[in-house]
C-alpha cells in the first residue's frame, strides 16, 4: 500500500481535510467530523494509510501464546502478519508474506509450530523469520545467498498490560509511555492473578462505520436517553473525563455508580456485580465504571468486578469486526477465583444479558447514524459538554490525518 500523493487524493479525502479544523475546536465550539469520514470508500482507503499503518493496534493476549512456537496470523488493515512467541520467550511480530513471491506463510490461524513453511513452493522460515530452507532454487543460489535476502519483514511488537500491539509505523513513539494517563484505573486489580477469557469471534461484521461504533461507546450523552431504566445507575451526570494531551494513546471518562458493588447484569448496570467485587480495589474504584478508547482498535471497561477489553477492526468503510468489549462473550480478566466460581457461566450469562440488551439499542442508534452520513443533510454539528470525549477522539483522529496530509506532500 503506498501513501497517496497531493496529485491524486480523491475528492472525498480532500472534503475530510479541508473541514477539519470545526472538528478539532475546544468545547463549546467543537463539531463533529465532516460526514465523508464515516462513508467514502476512498476516505476509508486513505485512513487505513493515516491511521491504522502509523498506530498501535492490538492483536491479542499473551495468553494466547504462552509457550515458544505458539503463533497467531491474522490479516491487520490488509497486511497479513504473524505473532509468534519465539525460542527466546519473547514476543515478536512479522510480515507473514513469503519473501518468494509472497503467499502468506501462514493466514487466518493460530497454533503451535517450530518452523513456518509456505503451502506455495515450501520454502521455509524459523520462528525468528529467518529462511532455513527453499527446494530446488538452491541449486541456482547459495542458500546462505537467500538467507540474507529472504527474512520476513519485522513488524514493531509491544506487550502492555497483557495486551499485544503491532505497529506498522517504525518511527511512532513506543506505545507504554503514551496509555500512562490508565495506569490509575489498574491500580487494586490483581493483574498478576487474573484470568484471561478470550473473546468469541463475531459471526458478522457490523454494517457501520468503525469510528460510529467507537463514538457510541465513549460518549456518555447517550446514555440516558438510549438507555433508560438499564443505565439510570450509571447516571451521565456524574461523568468525569480525564484530559487529553496530543501525546496520548488513551481517551478515558469515569461514571459514578450511584451504590458500590456495581456492574453489568441482568437488569442493565446495577449491584450487585454478576461477578464478586474486587476487594483490593479502592472505594472509588468499588463505585463506577470507566470506559476507556485505546484509539483505533482497542476499548476497555474497568468494573468493579473485572476489567472487559474489545478489539475492533474495520473491514471495509461501512463494515466492522468487534469482539469482547460487551459486544461479544469474553474479553474479560478476572481473578482467578472468580474464574473458578461454579456458577460462573450462569454469572457470564446474567452479565451479556445486559450486554445483549445494551448492544440493541446501540445498534439502532449505530444503524440509523451511518444513514444518515450519507445524506445530502448531514449535520456538522455541534458537541455537547458531555461529547468531551469525542472532542478528544476528533483531534486524535485529526493528527493521523494531517501527519498523513503531510507525508502526502499537502502539509
Ligand atoms: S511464494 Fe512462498 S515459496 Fe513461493
Ligand atoms: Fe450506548
Amino acid at each position: 500500500m503506498s501513501a497517496p500523493s497531493a496529485t491524486h487524493l480523491h475528492p472525498d479525502v480532500q472534503a475530510v481535510l479541508s473541514n477539519l479544523d470545526p472538528a478539532t475546536r475546544d468545547l463549546p465550539d467543537a463539531r463533529v467530523l465532516p460526514p465523508q469520514a464515516y462513508c467514502s470508500d476512498a476516505f476509508f482507503e486513505f485512513e487505513r494509510e493515516a491511521v491504522f499503518m502509523h498506530s498501535w493496534l492490538c492483536v491479542g493476549r499473551v495468553e494466547q501464546l504462552p509457550a515458544a512456537g505458539d503463533y497467531i496470523a491474522l490479516t491487520v488493515a490488509g497486511e497479513s502478519i504473524l505473532v509468534v512467541r519465539d525460542t527466546g520467550g519473547g514476543v515478536r511480530a512479522m510480515s507473514a508474506l513469503c519473501r518468494h513471491r509472497g503467499h502468506p506463510v501462514a493466514q487466518n490461524c493460530s497454533g503451535n509450530a517450530k518452523r513456518f513453511t509456505c503451502p506455495y513452493h515450501r520454502w521455509t522460515y524459523d520462528l525468528e523469520g529467518r529462511l532455513v530452507g527453499a527446494p530446488h532454487i538452491v541449486r541456482q543460489v547459495p542458500i546462505e545467498t537467500l538467507k540474507q535476502e529472504a527474512t520476513l519483514p519485522p513488524v514493531r511488537c509491544e506487550v502492555w498490560q497483557g495486551f499485544v500491539f503491532v505497529n506498522f509505523d517504525d518511527g511512532a513513539p513506543a506505545l507504554a509511555p503514551t496509555l500512562s494517563k490508565l495506569d490509575p484505573y489498574f491500580e487494586g486489580y490483581p493483574m498478576h492473578d487474573m484470568v484471561a477469557v478470550l473473546p468469541r469471534p463475531q459471526e458478522a461484521p457490523v454494517p457501520w462505520n468503525w469510528k460510529i461504533l467507537l463514538e457510541n461507546y465513549i460518549e456518555p450523552y447517550h446514555t440516558e436517553f438510549v438507555h433508560p431504566v438499564i443505565h439510570d445507575f450509571a447516571p451521565s451526570t456524574g461523568v468525569v473525563f480525564d484530559p487529553w494531551h496530543p501525546d496520548d494513546n488513551a481517551i478515558s471518562r469515569g461514571v459514578p455508580f450511584l451504590a458500590e458493588g456495581g456492574g453489568l447484569t441482568e437488569a442493565g448496570w446495577a449491584a450487585p456485580a454478576s461477578f464478586p467485587v474486587i476487594p483490593t480495589l479502592s472505594d472509588r474504584q468499588k463505585r463506577q465504571v470507566a470506559f476507556c478508547l485505546l484509539p483505533p482498535t482497542m476499548n476497555l471497561i474497568f468494573t468493579p468486578d473485572m476489567i472487559c477489553w474489545g478489539v475492533t477492526y474495520p473491514e471495509s468503510a461501512t463494515s466492522l469486526r468487534v469482539s469482547g468489549g460487551l459486544f461479544t462473550h469474553g474479553g474479560w480478566l478476572v481473578p482467578r477465583a472468580t474464574a473458578e466460581l461454579p456458577d460462573f457461566d450462569d454469572r457470564a450469562a446474567r452479565l451479556m444479558e445486559g450486554s445483549r440488551q445494551l448492544g440493541e439499542q446501540d445498534t439502532g442508534v449505530n444503524v440509523a447514524m451511518q444513514a444518515a452520513k450519507r445524506s445530502r443533510h448531514a449535520p456538522h454539528g455541534r458537541l455537547c459538554y458531555l461529547e468531551e470525549t469525542l472532542s478528544q477522539f476528533n483531534k486524535w483522529l485529526s493528527a493521523k490525518y494531517r501527519a498523513q496530509a503531510a507525508r502526502s506532500g499537502l502539509g
